[in-house]
């Protein structure tokens, strides 16, 4: 566990020294997120479709700092739950990706470590997926660790984004993302109130 902790503190290291805006924001989630001990009960989680794309993510993640992030999610892949947005798994709108997605949430409001005011967890979404343009109150960070994919918020365009390159949302802004034909294993992290999930914007 300690290793998983410390794999993502240098990845969020590494982010805040490469963001013009949100940088702030990224120090204060790792400050939290490093202030308190990891640990939890073993999950027993309900598998998701998009874990077909499990070996796949960790085959394609640079050398380095993100493989090893990757390794260590996949080492504990089946100690924590596994979700999909409840404000999405009706929507039929969404197509592929409301079935071939979901993520992890090591720590926030309904997380495996329960914290209000952060989170931290993994997004994973299969090739061929578009998550339409979204918004959330809390302000948030995605770095891409496996996979290439497009990016897309209301204030630029679509975007393809390397593994590594750090993503920030502020609170309310509208964003998307699209797969290729790799599966996108990406961490987050959320600062603000972490009990409102996203909403997909009409
Ligand atoms: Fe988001």
């Amino acid at each position: 566990m300690k290793w998983l902790q410390e794999k993502i503190n240098e990845v969020f290291q590494e982010s805040v020294s490469r963001l013009d805006e949100g940088g702030e924001v990224v120090e204060e989630i790792r400050q939290k997120f490093m202030a308190f001990d990891w640990d939890w009960p073993a999950a027993d989680p309900r598998p998701l479709p998009a874990w077909d794309y499990r070996a796949d993510v960790l085959t394609n993640a640079p050398a380095g700092l993100l493989s090893e992030l990757a390794h260590e999610v996949d080492g504990h892949w089946e100690t924590v739950d596994w979700y999909r947005n409840p404000n999405y798994i009706h929507d039929e709108s969404l197509g592929r990706f409301r079935t071939w997605y979901g993520y992890n949430l090591y720590v926030g409001s309904f997380g495996m470590i329960k914290k209000r005011d952060i989170a931290v967890g993994m997004l994973l979404i299969s090739p061929d997926c578009l998550y339409p343009a979204h918004n959330h109150l809390a302000a948030e960070i995605y770095v891409p660790i496996s996979g290439r994919a497009e990016w897309w918020t209301e204030e630029s365009d679509w975007q393809i984004q390397e593994p590594g390159t750090p993503i920030y949302h502020r609170p309310w802004l509208k964003h998307g993302t699209r797969t290729l034909d790799e599966p996108l294993l990406a961490l987050f992290g959320w600062l603000g109130d972490t009990s409102k999930h996203a909403t997909i914007s009409r």
